[in-house]
């Protein structure tokens, strides 16, 4: 007899309900029209796709309402939860800006799974050429999309606002204009591979010190003409399938929890379709979050789901807000390579991208000297080559922008590749030196950040006089990296240790005694200090960190097979206090006695003020004529360029656009490129103006030796424009503007002017984190 017929009838429902398809007249994402999906979504389904999930292995272990699926791409930062009765898959979510950042190999899987390592974001904004930077993105996105993931969480674009900026190498420039041509050629490339893109970090992420607790303190005409910038020029030429919101704080609030920000700005203002997800672990409040417009919560923890059903629950999050956000991620969701069940290989055409990643080192780096015409080294030449990372190259930065190679081409393996007679007993020492000293290193706190680096061997007479007996050059690699958790320093990372101070001053007087060249090679990925020791060098290859092939890649320079056409696109200055940043970087701690945080990543609370405002990089430079060591845009070449005519379209605006045009010309002897900058100098009637500020840029194709290339630029009335707080409008002030177009922000070829008769309104905005007390800042 049955004793439990209600019990009984449960498990039979529960059972069909189990096994029957799930999806009957429920709407499936990408069939029925996202509306009714979301209309169909529990609460619990709809924080389920909010709040998503991490490494599996790591810090993602967190079942929520369902249990998290086995790792699909291991190593990847994320993913989002599937909800697969309505047809919802789980996307992956990998890093980073310069190469696929997942795991190589696998448990009980011989297959390694390695990523081309590309040049660092410095080294590809130095070759100004934004197709140079699509076609990198191109093949980069090929291997997201063959490593089945869905959102490449890249580019990163902030402002290289200070050198010392510990992941300035993940980021274009000093110049917004710069960083979002490159950002949008960027997204572009990559999602030409039906994958996603991020822009990241949503806004003000200038430094990694304090970086989850920093309060960046900056006027509104700042934010509004730098910071915010690069990301509203790239979102009007590309559209990103995502942005990620920083972990700084702006005026006061977290950048994740700024309606400001991601709402008025970013998704009004700039009509960003695409969804916001945070930075990982990045603000404190779920739910300030969630009604800021901040639409996804990464890598997700169990505390910041319920926190959300909770507010959800009782109307602190409404059903509007939760539905807009929810809305943003479907409809990416629904274009993913997730969605559309694509068979990834697993295998992308590795071999192919390391030759567009070489081809690309080349096009970035940048000559910063040249005497006598040192360079190019003949090839057969006998070298002797200092310096640890001539062996040990370093081909892109730490933390979650490195990447997992399969090899790296040092510069000795590339200048013996490219016919040079590297001297093997140099070599030998180096080589032993610095297995030694990585052996003997501590490992780092936490394996993601940046190990010290290894001090170079201090040279002795001996050694050199025999080097120079034996070869006809010196190659002098200076070498340092940086990362995520930490800036770098003045001391001994801006300036050189006193040993490399040292066996340059020795390597040098040695070489010239006997008339012999020095070159140096900076395989950096931020700036560093060049005036106290230039002298000793007769040519600088500025090699940035340049990928996995970067040793081929500065043998093709060294050697003239590749004319450098590379310019700088942020200033090396004559000495760090020359920095307008250098009197508040990286701000101060808040608390009294705060120690030293446990973990770098996360620091302690403090704040920063930009009190330079919109005079950063050469806005500064130029203005208050400070000398820097090289300019922004300088880079030298094997050959010479000559600038014809500037002539514009009209002497007078007609408040819509002007064009430039001018002629360049090759008038060396080589082939070679030439990137033409753009200035302009704006009549300071109502606002304090920088004295020049760069509009536009094109770098001409490969031209012979005596071929031209008509240039044409176009100036419309938002270039014109400056951020009048006051009146919370972009302004165009009436007077005489001067258009300069030359070779490097200090080397103007060409001037013509044309005039605003009547000042205007560009656009009128509205008040948006404005700061809580006046910021006094710096003006001319
Ligand atoms: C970084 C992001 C990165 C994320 C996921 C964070 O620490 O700031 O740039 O995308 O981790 O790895």
């Amino acid at each position: 007899m049955i004793k439990c017929p209600l019990l009984i009838i449960a498990l039979i429902m529960l059972t069909v309900s189990c096994t029957s398809p799930p999806h009957k007249n429920v709407p499936q994402l990408g069939k029925s029209p996202v509306k009714e999906v979301v209309a169909a979504m529990t609460r619990e389904e709809k924080v389920q796709l909010i709040v998503g999930m991490g490494r599996f292995n790591n810090n993602g272990i967190r079942a929520f309402f369902f249990p998290p699926a086995p790792e699909k791409v291991p190593g990847a930062a994320g993913r989002t939860n599937a909800i697969p009765r309505l047809g919802i898959p789980s996307m992956v979510l990998a890093d980073g800006p310069a190469g696929v950042h997942i795991n190589p190999k696998r448990e009980n899987d011989n297959n390694t799974y390695y990523a081309t390592s590309f040049p660092v974001a410095t080294l590809l904004a130095s070759s100004w050429d934004t197709l140079l930077v699509k076609k990198v993105a191109v093949a980069f996105g090929t291997e997201v999309h063959e490593y089945g993931i869905d959102i490449l969480l890249a580019p990163g674009m902030n402002i290289q606002r200070n050198p010392l900026g510990g992941r300035n190498f993940e980021y274009y420039s000093e110049d917004p204009v710069i960083a979002g041509n490159m950002a949008a050629s960027f997204v572009n490339g990559i999602q030409s591979n039906n994958v996603g893109t991020s822009l990241k970090h949503f806004a003000a992420n200038n430094q990694e010190f304090n970086r989850m607790q920093l309060n960046t303190q900056v006027s509104e005409r700042a934010l509004r003409e730098i910071y915010l910038k690069g990301f509203e020029i790239a979102l009007s030429k590309s559209q990103p399938w995502t942005v990620m919101s920083s972990y700084n704080l702006i005026n006061g609030t977290y950048t994740s929890e700024s309606r400001d920000l991601l709402t008025t700005v970013l998704k009004k203002e700039w009509r960003f379709k695409g969804f916001v997800m945070t930075d990982w672990s990045a603000g404190k409040d779920v739910v300030a979050q969630t009604n800021a417009g901040n639409d996804m919560i990464m890598p997700g923890a169990t505390a910041q789901s319920n926190d959300l059903l909770a507010a959800i629950n009782d109307g602190r999050v409404s059903e509007q807000q939760l539905d807009e956000n929810v809305t943003r991620i479907l409809n990416i969701i629904a274009k993913s390579p997730a969605f559309n069940n694509y068979k990834y290989a697993d295998k992308p055409d590795l071999k192919k991208d390391a030759q567009v990643s070489r081809m690309a080192a080349t096009e970035g780096m940048v000559l910063l000297k040249n005497n006598d015409a040192s360079l190019p080294l003949t090839s057969g030449k006998k070298v002797s080559l200092f310096g640890n990372t001539t062996y040990d190259l370093i081909t892109g930065g730490t933390g979650s922008g490195d990447v997992n190679k399969p090899y790296i081409i040092s510069l000795n393996q590339g200048l013996a590749n490219a016919g040079y007679m590297v001297d093997t007993s140099l070599q030998a020492t180096y080589q032993k030196y610095i297995q030694e000293a990585k052996a003997n290193r501590p490992k780092p706190k936490i394996a993601f950040l940046t190990p010290k680096p290894i001090a170079e061997m201090t040279l002795t007479s001996t050694l050199l006089d025999n080097e120079v007996k034996n070869t006809d050059a010196a190659i002098v690699t200076i070498g340092r990296n940086a990362g995520e958790g930490g800036d770098r320093n003045v001391t001994d990372d801006f300036t050189l240790t006193a040993t490399e101070a040292q066996n340059l001053t020795m390597i040098s007087n040695a070489f010239h005694a006997q008339g012999k060249k020095v070159i140096v090679v900076l395989n950096i990925g931020g700036v560093v200090e060049v005036e106290s020791w230039r002298n000793k060098a007769d040519a600088i290859l500025l090699a940035w960190q340049p990928g996995l092939e970067g040793g081929n890649a500065i043998a093709d320079v060294l050697s003239g097979k590749v004319n450098p056409s590379g310019k700088l696109a942020i200033t090396f200055p004559s000495k760090y206090s020359d920095i307008p940043s250098a009197r508040n970087f990286p701000g101060k701690e808040l608390l009294k006695d705060s120690k030293t945080p446990g973990n770098p990543l996360m620091g302690n609370p403090a704040e920063v003020t930009y009190d330079e405002g919109i005079y950063v990089g050469y806005r500064y430079y130029s203005t208050f004529n400070i000398k820097p060591a090289y300019e922004f845009g300088y880079g030298l070449s094997y050959t010479t360029f000559n600038y014809g005519n500037l002539t514009l379209s009209d002497t007078g605006f007609n408040g819509k656009s002007i064009t430039a045009h001018i002629t360049v010309t090759n008038s060396g002897k080589v082939a070679g490129k030439e990137i033409t900058q753009l200035y302009i100098s704006a009549p300071a009637k109502t606002l304090n103006k920088p004295a020049i500020e760069l509009k536009a840029f094109v770098k001409t194709k490969l031209l012979n030796p005596g071929e031209s290339q008509q240039l044409l630029f176009s100036i419309n009335a938002g270039d014109l424009a400056s951020y009048d707080t006051g009146m919370a409008s972009w302004i165009v002030d009436a007077g005489n503007y001067m258009v300069k177009v030359g070779a490097s922000s200090a080397n103007i070829k060409k001037t013509a002017s044309f005039t605003v008769a009547k000042g205007f309104v560009a656009q009128k905005l509205q008040h948006v984190l404005v700061p809580k007390a006046p910021i006094n800042e710096l003006k001319k």
